[in-house]
């Protein structure tokens, strides 16, 4: 496993959902006032960046741009079809001001 500093805190705004790349990985990073949710930036349904997607910060989850299907930031299940499967989330923390996403 292998943390990955993806910026500092200061960089993300609440409610916005950002593209980033970690090795070979591109993720999608949502801030939700001081939490933070990653995801894979990969739709399960289709080959989709979620990052072009909604969110919305009472209920933690992500709108694909898409088609609509909704995705629970928290864990990766999908909330409504068309999506059936879930997209992988990592564990994130901030250290010291900065954002650090977990690699397995
Ligand atoms: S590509 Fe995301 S809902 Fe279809």
């Amino acid at each position: 496993m292998s943390a990955n500093d993806v910026g500092a805190v200061d960089e993300f705004t609440s409610g916005e959902a950002r593209q980033v790349r970690v090795g070979a990985r591109t993720l999608v990073i949502v801030r939700i006032e001081d939490d933070f949710y990653v995801l894979d930036d990969r739709c399960s349904h289709e080959d989709y960046s979620l990052a072009e997607g909604e969110v919305d910060q009472a209920g933690a989850t992500i709108e694909c741009a898409r088609h609509g299907a909704i995705f629970d930031l928290t864990d990766g299940t999908p909330q409504s079809f068309p999506a059936t499967q879930p997209v992988a989330r990592y564990d994130v923390v901030v250290r010291d001001g900065r954002v650090e996403v977990t690699i397995p």
